[in-house]
C-alpha cells in the first residue's frame, strides 16, 4: 500500500497504522534518502506504541531504546556504520533475544543480518517539498 503524506502529522498517522501490526521480535527496515522521513515516521511509531522517551536524530547516537508497554522499541540509525561487524557490536543479537522491535534506518549497512521476514517501509520524495510517498508491505 502506498500513502502520500503532505506534512509530518500525516506521516505520523501512517506510522500509527503500521504500529498496530507490530509484534515482539519484528525488524522494520526504513529505506529512503536523507531527509525522506524515516526518523519522523519512527517518532510517530513510538508515540503510537506509548513510548515516552523522545525520538531524535542525533549525530552521534546510533542506537536509542524506547520502552513501550508491549515491547522495547530499539531505533537504530546505521548510516555511519560500515558492516555487519559494527552492527553486531551495538547489540543487535541481544536486542532480538530480548524480543525487542528493531526499527532500522539505513538497513543496507546490516547486510545479511536482515532476515527475509523483515518488514520494509520505503520513503520517497513527492512532487512538492513536503510530499512523501510511503510504501508499506501488507
Ligand atoms: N510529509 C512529510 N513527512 C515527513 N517529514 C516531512 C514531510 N514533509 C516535510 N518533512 C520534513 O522532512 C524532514 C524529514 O526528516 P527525517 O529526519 O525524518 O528524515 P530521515 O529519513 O530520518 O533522514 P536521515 O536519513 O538523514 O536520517 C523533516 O525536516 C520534516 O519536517
Ligand atoms: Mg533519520
Amino acid at each position: 500500500m502506498i500513502f502520500e503524506t503532505h506534512d509530518e502529522n500525516e506521516t505520523w498517522a501512517v506510522a500509527k497504522q503500521f504500529a498496530a501490526t507490530l509484534r515482539p521480535g519484528d525488524i522494520v527496515c526504513l529505506e529512503g534518502d536523507l531527509g525522506a522521513g524515516k526518523t519522523t515516521f519512527t517518532q510517530g511509531l513510538c508515540a503510537a506504541l506509548g513510548a515516552k522517551r523522545a525520538v531524535t536524530s542525533p549525530t552521534f547516537c546510533i542506537v536509542a531504546e524506547h520502552p513501550a508497554p508491549e515491547f522495547l522499541v530499539v531505533h537504530m540509525d546505521l548510516y555511519r556504520l560500515h558492516g555487519e561487524e559494527d552492527v553486531l557490536q551495538i547489540g543487535w543479537e541481544d536486542y532480538l533475544a530480548r524480543g525487542a522491535v528493531l526499527v532500522v534506518e539505513w538497513p543496507d549497512r546490516a547486510g545479511s543480518l536482515i532476515p527475509v521476514h523483515a518488514k520494509h517501509v520505503r520513503f520517497a520524495y513527492g512532487e512538492d517539498e513536503s510530499v512523501r510517498k510511503i510504501s508499506l508491505e501488507t
